[in-house]
């Protein structure tokens, strides 16, 4: 009987039956915003979208992914979509972006080694049309406190600069590619950018290096004299490598993981991507132009941002930043300052119309942050 009910209740009010097994929280008195839980499983789906998304707007860097959810609003639209406007906790993986792989598919750092930070977004979900769309995104990565790394395991690899400043940072990223080369029986390889570095003293100093690699014209290893690299061609994968050295003798070590497609599709922004329910759904990306209308007065394009900053304690020395969470961890997104509310358009192939909210302010309810994936408070933001 009760579950007739239920169903009957839901076929009046289909709207309010999608994520039934976790109905939102509370709303308050005059906001739409509905407070959710951080683990309610729709909002881990919303947000393991909304960040596939951002990884695959990057040009650069290393794919993110999910360590908890921090925070989270529900916005009910007309539409029959929800907006929500998502503060995660992110991690960086060990895929470079131009992989194109998904967070899922990507192995986790290690400790010493992590980047890690906070994202916030506005992600609109419609489940009956099959629509997603993220018209903003702002993150702040940080790699985690060498100090404190360094307290706890004195003799872990530290970060090294990959701006080429220290020349045996260059010279373990050619000494591997050449042993990669070496081993390659048809092409050849050039090194196109050196993306991480770190050293230890192993039986004598190590150096540690990521790269990525670009198809050389040449055929066979002659590492010089081949120079007629096409500077536009993009990269086509990315390589561990390291050189030590001991007394007399060096060693050598290098592996390369090639990107599976390095064609970007153009137009592919509407295209069907599969997710890991199996379900399809189509993306709608903001079509640069088409997306905001008049009526609100702002630009899509600035709106998606990552930013990089030093080590929290490497700031330290410019004065005390760690006790503010907002300092610590900058990020602001506010699609708009008026409290009522703007109307963003979505052009695409089917047009909906949604109301934005300036960015809520974080409210800790009890159902958030939500458990995190790596549980050691030097991977996660104040
Ligand atoms: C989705 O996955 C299925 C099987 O895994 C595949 O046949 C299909 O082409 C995929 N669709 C897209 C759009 O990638
Ligand atoms: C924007 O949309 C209008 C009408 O839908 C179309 O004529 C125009 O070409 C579009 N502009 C861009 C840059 O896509
Ligand atoms: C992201 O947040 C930072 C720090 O609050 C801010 O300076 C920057 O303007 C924001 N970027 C966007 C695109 O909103
Ligand atoms: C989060 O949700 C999962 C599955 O719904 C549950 O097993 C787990 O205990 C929850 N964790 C917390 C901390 O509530």
């Amino acid at each position: 009987m009760g579950l007739l009910w239920s169903l009957v209740l839901c076929i009046l009010a289909q709207a309010a039956c999608w994520g039934a097994e976790s109905p939102p929280q509370q709303a308050f008195s005059s906001s739409p915003l509905l407070s959710r839980g951080c683990n309610d499983s729709d909002v881990l789906a919303v947000t393991g979208l909304a960040l596939q998304i951002i990884n695959r707007d990057q040009k650069d860097g290393y794919v993110l992914g999910p360590n908890r959810v921090h925070d989270v609003w529900e916005h009910r639209q007309d539409s029959q979509g929800s907006l929500f406007y998502l503060t995660l906790d992110v991690l960086e993986t060990r895929c470079h972006v131009l992989s194109r792989k998904e967070w899922k598919d990507c192995g986790e750092r290690m400790l010493h080694e992590a980047v890690y930070g906070q994202c916030k977004a506005i992600f609109y979900y419609d489940k009956p049309k099959r629509i997603i769309y993220l018209p903003a995104y702002n993150c702040t990565l940080r790699p985690v406190s060498r100090r404190k790394i360094y307290d706890m395991c004195p003799d872990c690899p530290s970060p090294t600069s990959t701006d080429l400043s220290d020349p045996r940072v260059l010279e373990a990223a050619t000494e591997s590619l050449a042993e990669y080369n070496s081993k390659s029986t048809s092409k050849q390889y050039s090194l196109d950018k050196i993306t991480r570095a770190s050293s230890q003293w192993v039986f004598g100093p190590a150096y540690f290096v990521e790269y990525l690699i670009k198809e050389s014209p040449c055929t066979k290893p002659q590492a010089s004299s081949c120079s007629l690299r096409s500077s536009d061609s993009m990269p086509v994968g990315l390589c561990q490598g390291s050189l030590t050295r001991a007394r007399t003798e060096k060693f050598v070590f290098a592996t390369c993981d090639f990107f599976m497609s390095q064609v970007q599709t153009p137009g592919g922004e509407n295209s069907a991507v599969n997710q890991s329910s199996g379900s399809l759904f189509r993306v709608e990306q903001p079509l640069q132009e088409n997306t905001t209308s008049s009526s609100f007065p702002i630009k899509t394009t600035p709106m998606r941002s990552i930013q990089h900053l030093p080590d929290l304690n490497d700031e330290k020395l410019q004065g005390p930043r760690e006790k503010d969470p907002q300092e610590a961890f900058p990020v602001q997104l506010d699609l708009t300052t008026n409290a009522q509310g703007d109307t963003l358009h979505i052009l695409g192939s089917q047009q909906e119309k949604l109301v934005v909210l300036p960015f809520p302010k974080e409210q800790h309810s009890a159902k958030c942050p939500g458990p995190a994936q790596v549980t050691n408070p030097l991977v996660l933001p104040p």
